[in-house]
């Protein structure tokens, strides 16, 4: 496996231990009615792409961004794959000006089992009226028994509602200890749609979304 030169062994030992789970989390299943037929897909921190993949056959485009890419060779001349190799976390964000998705929109983003807290505002910037943000990580109260340990790569509770208020309507979020899966865990999850301005009610509340597919 390809690395950075200051990726650690813990890390190592993560990243390799969710390159072997084939399958989307149920959490993106779950939502994943809510995302635009032929849109564009971020699949952030993509590791293997399990998500973006189990996008691929109806969306317009799925752009797949990791720092190591060795794991989505196979989708270099995919039709409708976009696979970048950069640094999430390096001095320009990668939605700045000059960065790797400088100026780009998504319909959809999803960012699974990574945090990089600084990328939260550009990526609610970065979607598209209309646009779903798919969120699951560890969080708080994980480091008692699991990695991620680092409060760094660990959500505060309410963190990712805050990302998101005023901002996106929250469709589901959930915050608490998750044993029944591949990686137990204290996880939160979010699903938000950016529509808070699209209202074609009197009352100027958001659409409404139907929970399940
Ligand atoms: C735990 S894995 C999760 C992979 C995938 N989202 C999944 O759920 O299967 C975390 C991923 O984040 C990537 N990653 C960690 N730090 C990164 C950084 N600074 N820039 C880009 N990718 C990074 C790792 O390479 C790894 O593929």
């Amino acid at each position: 496996m390809r690395n950075s030169p200051n990726v650690s062994t813990t890390t190592d030992d993560v990243r390799a231990k969710h390159l072997r789970i084939k399958v989307p989390t149920p959490w993106l299943v779950r939502f994943q009615h809510l995302i635009t037929d032929g849109g564009r897909v971020l699949d952030m921190a993509a590791g293997g792409g399990r998500h973006g993949r189990s996008l691929l056959d109806r969306a317009g485009e799925v752009v797949f961004i990791d720092r190591d890419t060795q794991a989505l060779d196979d989708l270099r001349d995919h039709p409708t794959a976009t696979v970048i190799e950069a640094d999430l976390e390096s001095e320009l964000s990668p939605f700045a000006t000059n960065g790797v998705l400088a100026g780009e929109c998504y319909d959809a983003v999803i960012v699974v089992n990574y945090l990089y807290r600084s990328l939260l505002d550009d990526i609610v910037d970065a979607l598209n009226p209309g646009g779903v943000l798919i969120y699951e990580t560890f969080a708080r109260g994980n480091e008692a028994f699991a990695r991620p340990r680092n409060p760094d790569h660990l959500l505060k509770s309410g963190e990712l509602l805050s990302a998101v208020t005023g901002r996106m309507q929250v469709v589901a979020y959930e915050h608490g200890k998750v044993e029944a899966t591949d990686i137990p865990g204290v996880k939160q999850r979010l699903c938000a749609v950016k529509d808070l301005e699209n209202s074609g009610r009197d009352d100027g509340d958001p659409p409404v979304h139907p929970l399940t597919g």
